[in-house]
């Protein structure tokens, strides 16, 4: 049986306290997760200053927004990379900024895991001051310990990761991890404490699912059966509304609390959409089914996916159960013959 946490326990005690239950673990999983909740403050600070110049500046200031932009996708990708190269608990680093996999430099330790980021997601969000975040997901190696990782350490089923989690900087910055045995839970940064305090336990997505997130802007790309099942979802007797960000794991969460159905499908231009499958779509489908949800690419659960490189795509049907279910079934519906 789980144990009960209590709302206000810091991240640190939640993970100490649900690692002793491990007592096989070596440490090394407590102590990635102090990284990443580290470089996820740094990061939560940058964003934050950002705005705050978005603000103020009135002279050069799209260039300083221009620039910054760019800035701050290099600047989450350094910090994570940094924080988790130096600390012997990774193998492999895989990050939607670098083409080829990250190894761990000379002279720092491998470490038991590899961990996949998507160091700044929704970066197209940050001049608006609209909610971006960042995207990870955990395996632990197969290769022989102490030495660098492999391929083989990241290219398998999303079945086999150990946790997954994303962090968002909005309103606030959350931390949201979700592990097998201790199902998806949230905790919120208090800036002026510098701590992650639990404020969502044991996160399930809410049934009443009423909305639905796709970019409606690109319909004319969409196979005709899309086309039908969004229109479906907007027959008022359903009491759907749709919601999009542009910034997948904005989008993600919200509907995580509130219940909803998230599609980036493919297109005729692009049959696998934009969404990478190791650090974009497995972490997130990792969580919804942590969370009593579904995740599939229209044919195949996410997670029995195995990817043949870093930077795969696929498309993205994810949410509650139900609603994935039906979303599935109307697009591989036989086409209607044309007459
Ligand atoms: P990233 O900023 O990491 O490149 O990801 C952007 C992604 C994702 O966050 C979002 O769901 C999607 O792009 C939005 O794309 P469209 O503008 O094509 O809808
Ligand atoms: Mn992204
Ligand atoms: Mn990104």
């Amino acid at each position: 049986m789980r144990p009960q946490f209590e709302e206000g326990l810091t991240l640190d005690r939640f993970l100490m306290e649900t690692a002793r239950s491990h007592p096989a673990r070596t440490g090394q999983f407590v102590a990635l997760m102090h990284q990443v909740m580290l470089a996820a403050k740094m990061v939560s600070a940058r964003v934050n200053r950002a705005g705050l110049a978005g603000m103020i500046g009135q002279t050069g200031e799209k260039n300083i927004q221009g620039e910054f932009v760019m800035k701050l996708d290099v600047y989450a990708n350094e910090t994570f990379k940094r924080a988790l190269e130096h600390a012997g608990v990774c193998c492999l680093i895989v990050s939607e900024e670098e083409e080829a996999p990250i190894h761990i430099p000379e002279p720092y330790q491998n470490g038991a895991y590899v961990f996949m980021m998507d160091p700044l997601d929704g970066s197209s969000n940050i001049d608006v001051n609209a909610t971006i975040g960042t995207i990870f997901g955990i395996y632990r190696r197969v290769s022989a310990e102490g030495g660098p990782g492999e391929l083989q350490d990241v290219l398998r089923s999303g079945r086999e990761l150990v946790a997954a989690g994303y962090i968002i900087y909005g309103a606030g910055t959350l931390l949201v991890l979700a592990t097998q045995e201790h199902g998806v839970n949230g905790f919120t940064l208090d800036p002026s404490v510098g701590e992650f305090f639990l404020s969502h336990r044991d996160l399930k997505l809410n049934d009443e699912a009423s909305l639905y997130s796709i970019n409606e802007g690109y319909e004319a790309q969409w196979d005709e059966r899309l086309v039908r099942y969004i229109r479906s979802l907007k027959d008022p007797a359903r009491g759907m509304s749709a919601r999009y960000i542009g910034s997948l794991v904005a989008d993600f969460h919200r509907n995580l609390l509130k219940g909803g159905l998230f599609i980036y499908p493919g297109t005729k231009k692009s049959p696998k959409g934009k969404l990478r499958v190791l650090y974009e779509a497995f972490p997130l489908a990792f969580i919804a089914e942590a969370a009593g949800g579904a995740a599939t690419n229209g044919e195949t659960p996410i997670l029995d996916l195995v990817p043949t490189s870093l930077h795969q795509r696929t498309p993205l049907v994810i949410g509650n159960a139900p609603l994935v279910a039906e979303a599935t079934a109307a697009m591989s519906a036989t086409p209607a013959t044309k007459g």
